[in-house]
């Protein structure tokens, strides 16, 4: 009788541990650990690394040797989703899509198939029957006499049909309901999501096969599963936006072939995801009213520039102390900007409440959300609104001066992207101006292009911007 072989799993990072342990030794990751059952045979799966493409015999060769023409991509008959990619599909590679339920992941993964009737499709669903795809399909439009279909869940069952009917490309919906018999634990299980992307990746990568895997992210936003699918797919990208809306932001978060900083914007719509190729389109339902005390920054989440609304309010205090507060920023830095409010600029805020909300509950650290702190706070003070098509990127420092700030290209680029039409920057920020309007002239992205207005201190803010 085989024996039942039974390992702890990191739910965050994958690590393997023969005994339960509170925290992570991998990852430091608290409550993690998952008890799953592994079978006797391939007890050895996570140790033993890639070894598992040494299947491929392959042999060094010159880099100088090998060809690689930009026509090898493939067109995904969708220029949004082409962008993200970096100039389409590479053959062989994998790419992950995560996303929250309901934002429209399997509609983008139907969607490519219809719209790209010269490659043969394999599309697998442990989602849906072939009956429920039709009728999506049906609500798409476009050709989908290449596309072939496969409700089925068991992951030996997937690879031979694909070796049978021999796609120009996989898509699996979702990897999380894909198992291999090899295992013993359920699907969705850590050890079953490695297993099945490791297969597939052979897969892929023997027959030169690209294949989309779609991911379940977690309550954190993380893709469910181990921190080790991320790390053996070529492209990761991240399906975003509030599905009480119909915009949606697919965004990549890795791409070994491309930026990381291209985003794709689709509406959702009756029959499916429209590409959005003028963004500023859906800015303007964000800021219908002309409110006072919203301003607009660009800031950088990692590596990633993303534009966040940041919303005050200045009223007199009721009682003796004022109250300071702030949502998702830091009240201690609200305190040092209203110091040189009061300090530099003459401002009287001493005796007024402050509020500060950083919308959409995000959390923000970059010291180049201080010029649109300080926007907001001046905006709710005069009552006096700014217009929704106006950014700020900028440090306050003590003297009131405005600080250059890291990667400000990217953050002009994005907001440039997005639609806006004046973004103001510090006027010591001139070098990466230059390389900016370089960019911006050979991307020549939709939208037309971004006035940068350069600000040196906070009076020469107020001067622009409320004159
Ligand atoms: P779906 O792609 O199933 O989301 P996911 O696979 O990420 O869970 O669809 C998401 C939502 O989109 C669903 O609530 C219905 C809606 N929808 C449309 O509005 N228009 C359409 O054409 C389709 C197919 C879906
Ligand atoms: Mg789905």
């Amino acid at each position: 009788m085989a024996k039942v072989k039974k390992a702890w799993f990191c739910s965050s990072c994958g690590n393997e541990s023969a005994k339960w342990l509170g925290r992570c030794p991998a990852c430091g990751e608290w409550n993690t650990m998952i008890e799953e059952l592994i079978s006797k045979d391939t007890g050895g799966t996570s140790s033993r690394g890639l070894s598992f493409l040494t299947g491929i015999s392959s042999k060094p060769e010159a880099l100088s040797n090998i060809t690689f023409s930009e026509e090898s991509r493939i067109s995904l008959g969708n220029a949004e989703l082409d962008r993200v990619l970096g100039g389409g599909l590479v053959e062989g590679s994998m790419i992950l899509i995560g996303g929250e339920p309901g934002i429209g992941k399997s509609t983008l993964s139907l969607q490519i198939p219809l719209h790209t009737p010269e490659l043969l499709t394999l599309y697998v669903s442990g989602e849906e029957s072939a009956k429920q795809i039709k009728l999506r399909a049906q609500r798409l439009g476009g050709d989908d006499s290449k596309c072939l279909v496969l409700s089925e869940t068991l992951l030996e069952n997937i690879i031979s049909r694909a070796r049978e009917t021999q796609p120009q490309l996989i898509i699996i919906d979702s990897i999380q309901t894909i198992y291999s018999e090899a295992l013993e634990s359920s699907p969705g299980s850590v050890s079953q999501v490695r297993e099945c992307a490791a297969m597939l990746l052979k897969y892929a990568k023997e027959t030169n096969t690209p294949t989309i895997l779609i991911g379940h992210i977690t309550k954190d936003g993380s893709i469910a599963g181990p921190k080790v699918l991320e790390h053996i797919v070529d492209v990761v990208l991240q399906f975003e936006g509030d599905t009480r809306h119909s915009y949606r932001i697919l965004r990549g978060i890795k791409n070994r072939f491309g930026s990381t900083a291209e985003i794709a914007i689709f509406e959702m719509l009756n029959n499916g995801l429209r590409e959005v190729s003028n963004p500023s389109e859906m800015l303007i339902p964000m800021h219908g009213d002309d409110l006072s005390g919203i301003a607009v920054a660009a800031m950088l989440d990692g590596t990633r520039p993303f534009l966040i609304e940041i919303q005050s309010l200045v009223s007199t205090a009721a009682y003796g102390m004022p109250q300071r507060s702030a949502t998702g920023f830091d009240v201690r830095r609200m305190n040092m900007l209203l110091a040189v409010l009061e300090k530099r600029a003459g401002f009287k805020l001493a005796s007024k409440d402050v509020f500060l909300n950083m919308a959409g509950g995000l959390k923000v650290t970059d010291p180049a959300c201080d010029l649109a702190v300080v926007a907001a706070i001046l905006s709710s003070n005069f009552d006096l609104f700014i217009s929704p098509r106006i950014c700020f990127a900028g440090e306050v420092g003590l003297s009131g001066e405005i600080r250059p700030v890291g990667q400000i290209e990217r953050r002009i680029s994005e907001a440039e992207k997005l639609g806006f039409e004046k973004i103001f920057i510090s006027a010591y920020n001139k070098p990466f101006k230059n390389e900016a309007k370089k960019e911006s002239a050979q991307k020549k992205t939709a939208g037309g292009s971004i006035k940068v207005l350069e600000v040196n201190d906070i009076p020469a803010l107020v001067k622009l911007l409320f004159k």
